[in-house]
């Protein structure tokens, strides 16, 4: 046995992760591909890597030194179980079997559970980044067990993007808790596109300007606060011209959005948890809107607003620089949902996550790679049990100076009958957080008196009901308290 790690599955993604492996000193990697052409086009293509590679598991598997570790990168779902019995089957107890595919962390908890009776390591990690991300350096999430990451640490901080010197890579937490997180990662990047589809979508209809002309802006606001690889793609697809017709691509392109699950098990399990994720689940929910298309047919010549609207001049200036504000707090407001979703998972699966060390890894390498990550590893590095990003210092200031305009571009918005839906759920939501007092008051009155649900007063401890089919009198339910 002459490789220290395994890649099974070559498709795009396997294939530049084996080959990222690959470059680094003192790595030989073994590959492994279902059907051996791939296998052959990788080898052929690429000798300088020096793979080792394989036509069935019996050799995939002699060809490891021990302990064992491979890398399974094939599509979520049935397939990684096919991968995983074969391998269960060749292993030993502390070998390591990792999935790096975008996995359910549900099926994720099961795989480890099933898995570490036999002594073999089973390890879910979120792998971000996409295929560039994937050759060149991604951002790593392991989940498992710690004893695994002693082996497996050194190895995938040697293939991580870098930022400032540290390897985009750390232990999350066990069992699922690597897939988690890369699900709430995918959840922001939802949001964090929405918000930009959105930012796009009303300078377009405000001041009629051309997507290249957009582009532009996108590549501006790239140099401030808002620096972040979506922004920076934004401007280049905003650019791109159809070579078939001439038109800007983006206006050949068919609008409706597709997505693979990631952000709808985000949804799925903010729900489940009850964590407010409003601005994802906008996210997801205008991707499904968009793709409705005998609803959005048939709604067509629905009534919108009575007056056009539109900017110009100095106007059109002001309105995109308020567009700009408005999408940072939005911004915001996306990742401190996010987060809060990791640490009500953290608590609610028995995982050690790190806020701090997770807004670190995400600083290079993934999709929702962004400058503001060095801020919020600042703000849990202050104070590591800070219950909402959002009243961190720095993100209370950065928001302060953005809310007038965060509120005009939605009331805009509204009266254009342009939809903002994440834009407008997030302030709705830091509107919801800042409220000294809130409707939910109301709302408990209402369920006592339809169900008795009861409620509790703010001026004394206990359990109370008014008598709504008798004399509304209020009587106590249970017991007080204290
Ligand atoms: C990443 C991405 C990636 C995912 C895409 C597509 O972190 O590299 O999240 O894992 O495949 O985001 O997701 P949708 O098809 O659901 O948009």
């Amino acid at each position: 046995p002459s490789a220290n790690i395994g890649v099974v599955g070559l498709a795009v993604m396997g294939s530049n992760l084996a080959r990222n492996l690959a470059s680094r000193e003192g790595n030989t990697v073994a590959v492994f591909n279902r059907s051996p052409e791939r296998t052959q086009t990788l080898t052929g293509e690429h000798p300088e890597a020096g793979f080792v590679a394989s036509e069935s598991y019996d050799d995939f598997v002699a060809s490891l030194a021990k302990p064992r570790t491979a890398i399974i990168m094939v599509q979520a779902g049935k397939g990684t179980d096919a991968v995983i019995s074969e391998l269960v089957s060749r292993f030993e107890p502390g070998d390591i079997i990792v999935d790096g595919g975008n996995a359910n962390f549900h099926d994720t908890i099961r795989r480890e559970a099933e898995i570490s009776p036999t002594g073999i390591h089973f390890v879910g990690t979120g792998i971000s980044g996409g295929e560039e991300g994937a050759l060149n350096g991604p951002s790593i999430m392991p989940g498992g067990s710690v004893e695994s990451y002693e082996t497996l640490g050194p190895i995938l901080a040697s293939i991580a993007a870098v930022a400032e010197g540290e390897p985009c890579v750390t232990h999350v937490g066990t069992d699922g808790a690597g897939h988690f997180v890369k699900m709430v990662h995918n959840g922001i990047e939802y949001a964090d596109m929405q918000l930009i589809a959105e930012a796009y979508d009303l300078i377009r209809q405000g001041t009629g300007k051309s997507p290249a002309e957009i582009a532009e802006i996108f590549a501006e606001w790239n140099t401030g606060e808002l620096e972040s690889y979506l922004i920076e793609i934004t401007a280049e697809v905003l650019r791109q011209t159809d070579a078939a017709t001439g038109l800007p691509l983006v206006d050949v392109i068919l609008d409706e959005a597709g997505a693979k699950g990631t952000g709808a098990w985000t949804v799925q399990n903010a729900l489940d948890l009850g964590v407010p994720t409003s601005g994802i689940a906008e996210a997801v929910f205008a991707r499904s809107l968009s793709s409705k298309r005998a609803q959005r047919e048939a709604s067509v010549d629905l009534p919108g607003p009575s007056t056009e609207w539109s900017v110009a001049g100095a106007e059109a200036d002001a309105f995109i620089e308020d567009v700009r504000r408005a999408l940072y707090a939005s911004k915001i407001i996306a990742y401190s949902q996010g987060f809060d979703e990791i640490v009500a998972g953290a608590e609610q699966y028995g995982w050690d996550v790190k806020k701090g060390d997770i807004a670190k890894i995400w600083r290079a390498g993934c999709i929702i790679r962004a400058r503001f990550l060095n801020r919020i590893a600042e703000a849990y590095a202050d104070d590591p049990s800070l219950v909402a990003l959002v009243v961190a210092p720095y993100f209370r200031d950065a928001v302060a100076g953005t809310q007038e305009a965060w509120r005009r571009v939605v009331a805009i918005a509204a009266q254009a009958g342009i939809p903002t839906p994440a834009f407008s759920s997030s302030l709705a939501y830091y509107d919801g957080l800042r409220a000294p007092r809130l409707p939910a008051a109301l709302i408990q009155g209402q369920r006592d008196f339809f169900g008795a649900h009861t409620y509790m007063r703010v001026d004394k401890p206990g359990v109370f009901h008014t008598l709504w089919s008798g004399d509304r009198s209020e009587i106590e339910t249970t017991p007080s308290s204290h």
